[in-house]
Formats: C-alpha cells, structure tokens, sequence
C-alpha cells in the first residue's frame, strides 16, 4: 500500500515509541498523512514484567516518519493526563491546522488472578487502558467535529476485549470497557461524518506481547494454557505490527468509509476457535 491515500490528513497516535504504535505512525506517514506522536517514554508501569518506551525510542519514531517525508510533532506524555492530551491536541490544531485520524493506542499489560492482585495493579490497567482512551477522545472529537472534514477514530483494544483470558481480568475489563466506549462513541458521532471503529490484535511481536511474566501463572495452573491456543492460519506465530498497521491505514482511508462501529479482530482467527 504504497498509494499517498491519506495525503493532506493529520493523524495522533498515543503510545507510538515502539511497538505498534511507531509502526502505524510510519505507515500512516507513508500513506500521505502527517503525524502526531505520544508516549510516555518513562517506567510508569510499576505492575507490568517488561519495561515501557524511552525517550529515545520516540525520537527514533519521529526519524522514521520524516524519512517516509512527512512532517512530525511529538510530546512525552502520559495518556492518564487529560489535560496533557488537550494541549497537545490544540498545539496540533496550531501546527497542522487539523485533525483527521486518531489511533488510541497506547496500553499495558500485568498478570494476576482476580482476587490476588493489589488493587494498584487494577486501578493502573483501567486508568490506563480504558480512562487514558477516553482522555484521548475526550481531547480529540471537539476540535474535530469543530474542523467539519470528518475523520476516522481507532481503538486499540484486543482479542481480551471480547473473550475474557485467565491471569489478566484486569486488562480484560479495561479492554472489554474500550470495545463498550468505542461503539457507543460510532453511534455519537455518525452524524459528523467521523467513524469509529475497534481493533482486537491478538499476540503481537512487541515488548508487551513477548512478556514471559505470564508463564508463572501457566505453571501454577496448566489449565489456562488451553485459553491462549495457536491461531488458524498455517503462518503461525506472533502477528507483527506491520500486519495491524496495515488494517489501520485501510480503517483511517476512504476504502473504509462505511466502515463504522466496528469490532475488527486481527488475531489470525484466535477468536473464531
Ligand atoms: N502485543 C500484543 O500481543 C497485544 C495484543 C492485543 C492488544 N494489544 C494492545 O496493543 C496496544 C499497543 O501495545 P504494543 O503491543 O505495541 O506494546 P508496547 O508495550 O510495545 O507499546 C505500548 C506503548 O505505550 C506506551 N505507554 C504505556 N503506558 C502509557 C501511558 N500511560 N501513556 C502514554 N504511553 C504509554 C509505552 O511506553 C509503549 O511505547 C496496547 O493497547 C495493547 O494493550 C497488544
């Protein structure tokens, strides 16, 4: 998809140092559109077995967009910050003069039964996950309603947004909470012409999805294995960023225009066994 199909649109992109996050900023910039890019670059996960971004991370994201041509602004921040989020939205309005596409994206995950973890760790997945994503909404549809031109708003939720895996309720429930906020906020905003639509990777070949924190849990009770079974496809592995990054560009285009509401696996069929 070499195709400048997002020529003249701006997208914002949280979580986008690394990982997924810095793949749908480049593919994003390579079809046409400029970029905006957050992440808080900074140890703030205190439950998770793997470290996040550095600053340096985000800073090799923004090399790779200008190298595709396009232009880039960045901001560490941390997607619970609300008012962080407003800012850099307006300086993107100052910047870019829009906003067309928005991929909430930035997330964390730990691993825990229900009833044996703090509650720290769950109060950090759902502030995280699920109110850091309304943050991001919260920050973004004003000034995009306000512009007129439409646009298109991805959330990155998971299979686990769907399909409850044991050793992580607590991530379950937030992602489950982005699937509920994403489709009632398809339903708000169809009358300005903006769609919203929700994604649910399954294993990703990323820091978080390559986390063995969980294997603890696997051998403490064997029986939760079987809720993580191999995909359908014959390429089985991981899926790599790329691979999401290239449903992402076809939801924020035009080819996606009536696509809206929508809960799109990408998972290698994991959800269908
Ligand atoms: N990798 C997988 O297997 C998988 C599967 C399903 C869903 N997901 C979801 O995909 C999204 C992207 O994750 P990834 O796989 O690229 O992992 P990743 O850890 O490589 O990237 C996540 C990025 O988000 C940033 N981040 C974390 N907390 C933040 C905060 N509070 N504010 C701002 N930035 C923050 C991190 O610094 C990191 O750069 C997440 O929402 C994750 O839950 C991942």
């Amino acid at each position: 998809m070499t195709e400048q199909t997002l020529a003249g649109k701006v997208a914002y992109i949280t979580g986008a140092a690394r990982g997924q996050g810095r793949s749908h900023a480049i593919r994003l910039a390579r079809a046409g559109a400029d970029i905006v890019a957050v992440d808080v670059c900074a140890p703030i996960a205190e439950f998770s077995g793997y470290p996040m971004a550095e600053p340096e991370d985000l800073a090799e994201t923004a090399r790779l967009v200008e190298s595709e041509g396009r232009k880039i602004l960045t901001q560490q921040l941390d997607v619970r910050d609300l008012a962080a989020q407003q800012r850099v939205i307006a300086d993107t309005i100052a910047t870019f003069g829009r906003l067309d596409i928005v991929v909430a994206n930035a997330g964390v995950c730990s691993w825990g039964r229900i009833w044996e973890i703090s509650p720290e760790q769950f109060r950090e997945a759902v502030d995280i996950n699920l109110t850091g994503v309304w943050n991001t909404i919260k920050a973004v549809v004003p000034p995009m309603i306000e512009a007129g031109n439409g646009g298109s708003i991805m959330t990155i939720s998971s299979s686990a947004g769907v399909k409850a895996p044991p050793g992580c309720g607590h991530y379950a429930a937030s992602k489950f909470g982005v699937v509920g906020l994403t489709k009632t906020l398809a339903v708000e905003l169809g009358e300005y012409g903006i769609r919203a639509n929700v994604l649910l990777p399954y294993g990703t070949n990323t820091p978080l999805g390559t986390d063995t924190s969980m294997y603890k849990l696997f051998e403490e009770h064997p029986g939760f294995v079987y809720s993580f079974p191999p995909n359908l496809l014959k390429t089985d592995g991981l899926v790599e960023p790329d691979e999401i990054s290239d449903v992402v560009v076809w939801l924020a285009g035009d080819q996606a225009r009536v696509i809206t509401g929508a809960q799109v696996p990408v998972d290698k069929g994991f959800l269908a066994r």
